[in-house]
């Protein structure tokens, strides 16, 4: 394996970021006059394999989050996945997307990684060609997903980096808006549930700038149960649209999406030899959780030889 992997980097005049082509996950993420990485990352890509489980800056598939018992029905098939915890299957599987080795190279402000996932690869079904495109545009880091597939299968692929806009400690002094007053309920085996509530004055407020960590000591049974936040905040819809803003005294990072739903993990059980719990904030576009199994929430299906592209971006400025 190791001598297939490369590193990638693209630089403009307000960002600098580097990829490598095991899981296309980011390594860093610097805001060039600050000087700082604002996502966890580690110097080597061997480190990416070890810490897999943690999904550090990866991309996700077939299948972000997880879903429930590892099987589900499609075209009145049903369909077993790769089972990675406990029963369930979570960000693709044993060895989803994110552990695979992508095809890289870099052109103009571009960095692209394809990759042929096979037919069958952790049960899924169809051979799924993925592109996936890290560009510079400015201020913004925009990341794009392109999936083609010669049979219908599942196409929910997200980004996990972890963001830390100090570059050190943790997140619980960021404040975090949210763009949406909806939020679902987790289950004790953190199966995101089809039950949701306004998070008005709970812990899951972020309709207005709050402090992580404040909101966190606020009482309530499904944050405990999930140590801090791993809850998938509802929008529901396809449009381009702001999502979330995370902010310090010195910089502030927006997410766009065309995304239905944003999926917030503030590292809870996150140990590696460099990170802890709550050392950073994934912030994760993708669709509902589990969808397959809440037939209400838009379906993450790729319909064969039809091509579906989904972006995300990240906006720096300085404060
Ligand atoms: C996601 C999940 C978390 C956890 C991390 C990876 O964001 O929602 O529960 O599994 O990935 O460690």
């Amino acid at each position: 394996m190791e001598n297939k992997i490369k590193e990638f980097e693209l630089e403009n005049e307000f960002l600098k970021i580097k990829v490598t082509n095991f899981g296309a996950s980011m390594m860093s993420f610097v805001e060039k006059q600050s000087g700082i990485d604002i996502i966890l990352g580690f110097e080597f890509t061997k480190d990416y394999f070890l810490y897999k489980q943690y999904y550090i800056g990866a991309i996700i598939g077939r299948c972000a989050n997880r879903i429930q018992n590892g099987q589900f029905e499609l075209n009145e098939k049903m369909i077993k996945v790769s089972q990675n915890e406990n029963k369930h299957s979570l960000h693709g599987g044993v060895d989803g997307i994110s552990t695979k080795i992508f095809d890289g190279y870099k052109k103009e402000n571009m960095l692209i990684f394809t990759l042929l996932d096979e037919d069958k690869s952790n049960g899924y079904p169809g051979n799924l060609y993925l592109t996936v495109l890290y560009q510079l545009i400015k201020n913004t880091c925009k990341v794009t997903f392109c999936g083609i597939s010669d049979q219908d299968t599942i196409f929910n692929i997200t980004h996990h980096p972890y963001f830390n806009l100090n570059g050190v400690g943790n997140i619980l002094n960021h404040e975090m808006k949210i763009e949406t007053d909806q939020v679902a309920f987790v289950d004790e085996q953190y199966i995101t549930s089809n039950i949701s509530m306004n998070v008005k004055d709970t812990v899951f407020d972020f309709t207005k700038f709050n402090e992580i960590g404040k909101q966190m000591n606020k009482n309530h049974s499904n944050i405990q149960l999930t140590q801090g936040f791993d809850h998938n905040y509802i929008f529901e819809n396809m449009l381009p649209k702001k999502m979330a803003t995370l902010k310090t005294k010195k910089l502030c990072l927006e997410i766009y999406s065309d995304l239905p739903h944003l999926h917030v993990y503030s590292a809870n059980f996150l140990k590696t030899n460099q990170y802890g719990k709550y050392a950073g904030i994934c912030l994760e576009c993708q669709y509902y959780p589990n969808a397959v199994h809440y037939k209400n929430r838009i379906q993450p299906i790729l319909k064969a030889f039809h091509q579906q592209m989904h972006f995300i971006e990240y906006k720096v400025e300085r404060n």
